[in-house]
């Protein structure tokens, strides 16, 4: 091993790396199950990315009106569009109400109805009735739900005896014999590497926004844990499909929430119209975001945006009268007024689609075990390696996620990861052994990097990814357009080899960090471009202008693609689970988009 480098040993049961929602409703169940538990995270827990989630999370509660989970499976199904797997699905919607309910135990600061119970709004796609009317099932605390979930979240965590690495940064998975064994990490600010040794490793990493210009994700959301499964020689799935939020800030790209249109808000046009009527008769302003933010890009295109530029459209809140707004709305009122300059009780706010979320990832069953395909079988379990949250693809948001899906999938699986780790760890036995020299190849991969003299600058590779990725990946999708971009970011990824660091040191060393992020971010980026060109139709987020037309026949399958160190990909594919989780639940049939 390199002398260099100081190395510290540790052994746990389970480790978790990342401590947004889904890392530490895991930690803490885990650790209360009585599991030695660890948790590593790059920023410091309460400063993760589920702290900025607005709008709410979803549970088939009833407060505000009728409701059914079976309500909420058949929305997240067909806002899939038939790509989520349906025994997933039925597990995260049978298990929702009881998931809010135990954060509101917890503490969670909901916002409540006049008779005291928790506050429900309106969000895009969610329905009653299997499409009939207007769900109210998005539970809310006004529009910081995020904020109050996370501090709940890591006050129980410390309740329980995890012991969290804060600021260390997660470099890659211990392989051994095909099983995972655990995680080497380097602690930011000594720049001592840590070797850790567990019988569950628990990839909780979040997405990977930042491969793309304009994103509501944090610079942190750079999916270290997917590009660590990539390096170990495990596949990705459906990579292909990214969410644009329809209400990013133009401009500045940050989140403006969907319950700003649940509350009443509405989109208008350079003539003012409210052009949401014309393409989505029914569900209007809370049609589900892939239709939103394709329509906003149309009336752009075809020039009726709004601005000198005629490049963005407006969101109306101002009839909504500044109490509402004061009351349910005030994250975003300082938000429009801090990055667009606009009083929202007097004045609409500049909005545009950005990118938002990844419904691809690390591919698990619904226990959060990582799954692959291997001879042949597509389910099965790669020991000892768990992912959750946004980082994995379980798949219960299949094309297309449906907003305020995406707390409650943290909860539900943070936790579900947590009842699995206890069935089949027994802290009785010995952790498993490592290789001496474990981490030697990951070891070599950072001191190369710290070292590297290069012409290239991280910025300037990461600059031209994301560049690349917002033009060829992004809402429009055609064949040309994706296969000029299979070029270009083969050509942006294969001159990473020519990059230049200028920090040699070892204390804080951001420019390592940041360079460590880049080559992660170039893999996903890679696999990302290459599975959408892939894909010959159109499905959820994936829509192309040459193939607008859903291919059931030849498409109704989950992309795997694999990545090796030369930035080339491997594709194949999974069958989507065509069965439900329970006998009682009939699985959903294809049916044809209607809006
Ligand atoms: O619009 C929002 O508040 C975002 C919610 C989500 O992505 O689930």
């Amino acid at each position: 091993m390199n002398g260099d480098y100081k190395i510290n040993d540790h052994a746990f049961d389970v480790v978790v790396v990342g401590a947004g929602g889904a890392g530490l409703r895991a930690t803490f169940g885990m650790a209360a199950a009585g599991l030695s538990t660890a948790c590593l995270t790059k920023v410091f827990p309460t400063r993760s990315h589920t702290v900025a989630a607005q709008g709410g999370m979803s549970a088939a509660l009833g407060n505000m009106g009728e409701d059914d989970w079976r309500f909420h499976m058949y929305d997240t199904v067909k806002g899939s569009d038939w790509l989520g797997d349906q025994d997933s699905i039925e597990y995260m919607c049978r298990n929702a109400p009881a998931a809010v309910y135990e954060l509101e135990h917890y503490g969670v600061p909901f916002s409540r109805t006049e008779d005291g119970r928790i506050y429900q709004r309106a969000f895009g796609g969610m329905t009653t009735h299997y499409g009939e009317g207007q769900a109210m099932r998005t539970c809310a605390a006004a529009d910081r739900t995020g904020h109050a979930i996370l501090h709940t979240l890591y006050q129980q965590a410390l309740k329980h005896s995890a012991q969290f690495f804060i600021e260390y940064f997660a470099l890659d998975l211990i392989m051994e014999e095909g099983e995972c064994r655990g995680v080497i990490a380097i602690d930011m600010a000594t720049g001592e590497i840590h070797r850790y040794r567990a019988k569950q490793v628990v990839l909780a990493t979040g997405g990977y926004g930042r491969a793309y210009f304009s994103c509501t994700s944090a610079h942190t959301c750079t999916g270290d844990g997917n590009a660590m499964v990539l390096r170990a020689g495990l596949p990705l799935q459906d990579m292909e499909f990214v969410q644009f939020h329809p209400t990013g800030i133009y401009g500045a790209g940050c989140l403006i929430t969907e319950g700003a249109r649940g509350e009443g808000g509405y989109l208008t046009n350079s003539d003012g119209e409210r052009f949401m009527e014309r393409y989505a008769p029914n569900a209007k302003d809370l049609a589900s975001r892939d239709v939103v933010s394709r329509s906003m890009t149309i009336e752009i295109n075809e020039g009726r945006g709004v601005g000198d530029d005629a490049d963005h459209i407006h969101l109306h809140l101002e009839h909504l009268g500044p109490e509402l707004l004061e009351e349910r709305l005030p994250g975003i009122s300082e938000s429009a007024k801090i990055f667009a300059g606009v009083d929202v009780t007097k004045a609409p706010i500049p909005v545009l689609p950005t990118g938002h979320y990844n419904m691809g990832g690390i591919p698990t069953n619904y226990h959060g075990e990582v799954v692959t395909l291997k001879d042949g079988d597509p389910d099965t379990v790669v020991p000892g390696l768990m992912a959750i949250g946004e980082a994995a693809c379980v798949s219960v948001h299949g094309a297309n996620r449906l907003g305020s899906n995406s707390l409650l999938d943290l909860i539900v699986f943070g936790r579900a990861s947590a009842l699995r780790a206890k069935e089949v760890i027994d802290p009785a036995e010995p952790i498993p052994s490592i290789k001496d020299n474990a981490g030697e190849a990951t070891l070599d991969r950072l001191d190369k990097l710290r070292h590297a003299s290069g012409a290239r600058a991280t910025a300037d590779i990461r600059l031209e990814m994301q560049r690349t990725m917002q033009a060829h990946c992004a809402v429009f999708r055609t064949g040309d357009v994706m296969n000029e971009g299979v070029a270009k970011m083969a050509a942006t990824a294969g001159s990473f080899d020519d990059v230049g660091t200028t920090d040699r040191g070892l204390i804080w060393n951001t420019d390592l960090i940041e360079t460590l992020e880049l080559e992660n971010l170039l893999d996903q980026a890679v696999v990302t471009m290459d599975s959408a060109a892939n894909r010959d139709e159109s499905r959820g987020a994936h829509a192309r202008d040459d193939l607008p037309d859903r291919d059931d026949e030849n498409w109704m399958k989950h992309t795997l693609a694999w990545c090796d160190d030369k930035h080339k990909t491997t594709i194949d594919y999974r069958p989507v689970h065509s069965y439900t989780m329970t006998d009682d639940i009939e699985y959903i049939k294809p049916k044809p988009r209607v809006y």
